[in-house]
């Protein structure tokens, strides 16, 4: 099976910045300056990423999901330097309480981490578990946001809310009054907690849809449909919509045709679109429920391929990318960068085991970010480096994370294999 990442093990760096990145690895220097601004004054990288217009310190974000789901999970996160929080998916409702997806909110405290070979042979992790969304009250999730917004008040670090709209199936109607009592909810909370920040909101196709097996139809009337309601019920110009789309059992082609049909009927609205949510795998087993979502390697795989079909046959600009899927080293976070992304979302990697860490102190979130910025192999800061060199950059110019979302359009990307 091809192998579709196009940097190198081993980055060729030279031998002095390479013992410098090996000192930042082994000791934490940059909390007095800031770990961004630290990489800037000392590596002449500027790390910044964006999730749609917004700008973001650094481009490591956490994904929706269990992580976050509490407001001292947030708080962490944000103390200890991400980009930016994917807020727990909540399931829509309207004014009634009614939901018509309700079998959604699923209570599955349990979740097992485990490592998962990839049909290329690949070792990864993958998270096993049976849940699906906000599993508590629509108010509780209200309050999560409203508190989550005073986190970033303090802190500076976007807090972005996740639904999961009413999706309907053949020619039944969508669920408006869900649709509007939602957006508007959320909208609210918005509204009265006073942020600079616009009001963004993160559409989630969720993994589990492909154990529904919906029809191509219906999925991409979903997507043409969807975004524009969401919208109809926003009153604010000030605001970011995101779609995070999922990998239903279509294969390739179709995964492409999904990001081109957002692209083509609906870049009006959309603003963002977060590639790819877990694969599926219909036949696993968990605690007594068939059909698991799972990630891994095959996951990263399927998603870098899709996303290299996509920039290779779509000409012109196309909605921005936040990328997820086994974003587990700064290397990843570039693979997915070099085929148009500015951010990526990260849940497994920050569920591993500690030992696959190199610092010792501090929670999970600041190991695995120390880990993604300065391990010497694969961080952000070597990888960087490694790619400036091969574009043949004067090291004396600051070098944009950014920037390699442009690459594509520049350089023919199968030159750097
Ligand atoms: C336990 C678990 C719960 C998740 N819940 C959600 C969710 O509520 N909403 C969502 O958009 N994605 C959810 N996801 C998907 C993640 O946000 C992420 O996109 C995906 O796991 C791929 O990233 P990873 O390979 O780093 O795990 C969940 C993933 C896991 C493992």
């Amino acid at each position: 099976m091809e192998n579709i990442y196009l940097l190198k093990d081993e980055p060729n760096i030279d031998s002095s910045l390479k013992s410098q990145i090996i000192s930042d690895y082994d000791e934490v220097r940059y909390e007095d300056t800031g770990l961004e601004s630290y990489i800037l004054q000392k590596y002449n990288l500027d790390i910044s990423g964006k999730y749609g217009d917004l700008v973001i310190k650094n481009p490591f974000g956490k994904a929706s999901g269990q992580l976050s789901s509490n407001i001292s999970q947030i708080k962490t996160d944000a103390m200890d330097g991400l980009g930016f929080v994917v807020i727990k998916t909540v399931i829509s409702q309207d004014e009634k309480a009614e939901s018509s997806m309700e079998e959604w909110k699923v209570k599955a405290p349990k979740m097992v981490v485990e490592e998962i070979i990839s049909k290329r042979g690949e070792k990864g992790y993958t998270v096993t578990w049976k849940g699906r969304g906000w599993d508590k009250s629509f108010e509780d999730y209200l309050e999560l946001l409203s508190q989550s917004f005073d986190v970033y008040k303090e802190t500076g670090m976007p807090v972005i809310p996740s639904v999961q709209y009413h999706l309907p199936v053949s020619d039944e109607e969508f669920r408006e009054s869900e649709y509007e009592f939602t957006t508007k909810s959320l909208e609210k909370v918005w509204k009265e907690s006073n942020v600079d920040l616009p009001f963004i909101i993160e559409q989630d196709f969720s993994a589990t849809l492909s154990g529904l097996k919906n029809s191509q139809e219906e999925i991409l009337r979903w997507l043409r449909e969807i975004p524009g309601l969401i919208d109809k019920y926003i009153d604010t110009d000030n605001k970011i919509i995101g779609v995070k789309l999922f990998n239903p059992l279509h294969g390739d082609d179709f995964q492409v045709d999904m990001v081109k049909t957002l692209n083509k009927e609906a870049s009006e609205i959309v603003d963002t679109i977060t590639c790819f949510n877990r694969l599926f795998d219909l036949d696993k087993v968990f605690e007594g429920k068939k059909g698991i979502a799972y990630g891994g390697y095959d996951l990263s795989d399927r998603n870098l391929r899709v996303l290299s079909k996509f920039i290779e046959g779509y000409k012109g600009d196309f909605i921005p990318i936040s990328a997820t899927g086994n974003i587990n080293s700064g290397k990843m976070m570039v693979e997915y960068a070099l085929r148009g992304a500015t951010s990526g979302q990260i849940h497994t990697y920050f569920q591993i085991s500690s030992k696959n860490y190199r610092l010792e102190g501090g929670s999970r979130v600041k190991k695995a970010l120390h880990e993604l910025m300065f391990n010497p192999t694969n961080g952000l800061v070597v990888t960087m480096i490694s790619l400036r060199d091969i574009l043949g950059i004067n090291e004396d110019k600051v070098f944009k994370f950014l920037d390699i979302s442009k690459l594509h359009k520049q350089i023919d990307l199968m030159e750097l294999k």
